[in-house]
């Protein structure tokens, strides 16, 4: 049986990769390692706990002793890291928090697999889960390539560029297995409620205002999270080795475009009168740095690998409020106690 290690796995992203491959991959362990911060949440992966090839290993991959022992004890074949500090509003409050977890985190993984690797890189693979965020912004056209030069602007997009770096590094000097994905803004389920589409949900269902971060018309590429769970299993069974891929979804909005079209969902699946949420769209003082336009050329995953993105914008957005809607618990437990502080602070 192989011993697979998945990074933040009760976060957004990991909770639906450690899903998907518990469920489709029952010839593999699945070690899920997981600091449990503010954004990671064990209801996020409860329906896959009692699976005899699951294992949660509550830890911080900031400490290193604790993880040259776990590979040590567990010797695992396969890494996918995808633990990281990943909000940049607070890496903007706090960014030497985002340099321990993702840069010197990152080192003590791949420090951890080399060490226990070298000598036998036969069936091995360290697979680094990235932003798109590293290329820094665009202006009106073009789209980010896998040979876009790196152009990070947030605390958040340089801690993450210097892990990719670090990444790459291992590969050429040591001849590290690995494989490195870029990805655009994720939207789904158990999307912790920091980030533009489910804060907007919650503020929605709340009657709270929408605060649109300078003129709105920042562009972010969104994808489907499952579909970006899919692209994960693919590059790491298909993927080649010291390869980079990107993933998008050609699926560009303006920030407050699709305010307005998350407004007029709400209003009609709430049963408000069309117009309602619309209100709620306050414009507030613009993040610091704010890159203008992401967005992603991923033909090359699609040419290689044949992944492309499964759901449309308007079916995953269905889904993703509906999901919000029916999951009003979960969304009543992470809003409560710490959210609330952090709101003031973010937002007052
Ligand atoms: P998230 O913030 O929802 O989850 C991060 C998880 O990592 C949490 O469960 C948290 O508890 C855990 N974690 C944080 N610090 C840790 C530490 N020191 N040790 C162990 N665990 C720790 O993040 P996400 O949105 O799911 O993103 C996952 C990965 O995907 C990140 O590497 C991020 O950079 C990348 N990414 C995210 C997006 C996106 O749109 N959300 C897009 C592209 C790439
Ligand atoms: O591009 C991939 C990245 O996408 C990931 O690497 C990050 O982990 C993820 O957080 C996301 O980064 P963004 O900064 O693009 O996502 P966020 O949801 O924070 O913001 C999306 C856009 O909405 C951005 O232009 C800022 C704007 N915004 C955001 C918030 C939270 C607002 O206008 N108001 C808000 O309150």
């Amino acid at each position: 049986m192989k011993k697979i290690l998945i990074t933040g796995g009760a976060g957004f992203i990991g909770s639906h990769v450690v899903r998907r491959f518990v469920n489709k991959y029952p010839e593999y362990h699945i070690f899920n390692l997981d600091a449990l911060t503010y954004a990671g949440n064990l209801e996020n992966i409860k329906d896959i706990e009692h699976n005899p090839n699951y294992t949660f290993i509550k830890g911080d991959i900031v400490d290193e002793t604790f993880i040259n022992k776990l590979f040590s004890v567990h010797n695992f074949d396969g890494v996918l890291h995808l633990a990281a500090e990943s909000h940049v509003d607070r890496s903007i409050k706090d960014p030497l928090a985002f340099v321990k977890t993702n840069v010197i985190g990152t080192m003590n993984l791949l420090n951890a697999a080399k060490n226990q690797w070298m000598g036998n890189y036969e069936g091995k693979r360290f697979y680094h889960i990235s932003t798109d965020e590293v290329y820094g912004s665009l202006g009106a056209e073009g789209l980010f390539t896998e040979t876009t030069p790196y152009d990070p602007n947030s605390p958040y997009s340089a801690s993450k560029a210097s892990s990719d770096h670090f990444v790459r590094a291992y590969g050429a000097t040591y001849d590290l297995p690995y494989v490195l994905t870029n990805c655009s803004n994720n939207y789904g389920s158990y999307h912790f409620p920091e980030k533009l589409i489910p804060l907007f949900i919650n503020n929605i269902i709340n009657n709270k205002s929408l605060p649109v971060y300078g003129d709105g018309n920042y562009t972010r590429d969104w994808l489907y999270v499952e579909d970006h769970a899919a692209a994960i299993d693919l590059v790491f069974h298909k993927g080649k080795n010291h390869e980079t891929y990107n993933i998008g979804g050609f699926n560009e909005w303006k920030n407050i475009d699709l305010v307005k079209l998350l407004c007029q969902l709400m209003d009609q699946k709430l049963g408000r009168n069309e117009g309602t949420s619309h209100q709620l769209i306050t414009y507030v003082k613009d993040r610091p740095g704010h890159d203008l336009r992401y967005a992603i050329d991923s033909t090359k995953i699609n040419k290689e690998l044949g992944w492309k993105p499964s759901v449309t914008f308007e079916e995953g957005l269905g889904k993703t409020i509906d999901w919000y809607l029916s999951n009003s618990e979960w969304l009543q437990n992470v809003t409560s106690g710490t959210y609330k502080d952090y709101y003031k602070k973010q937002y007052s």
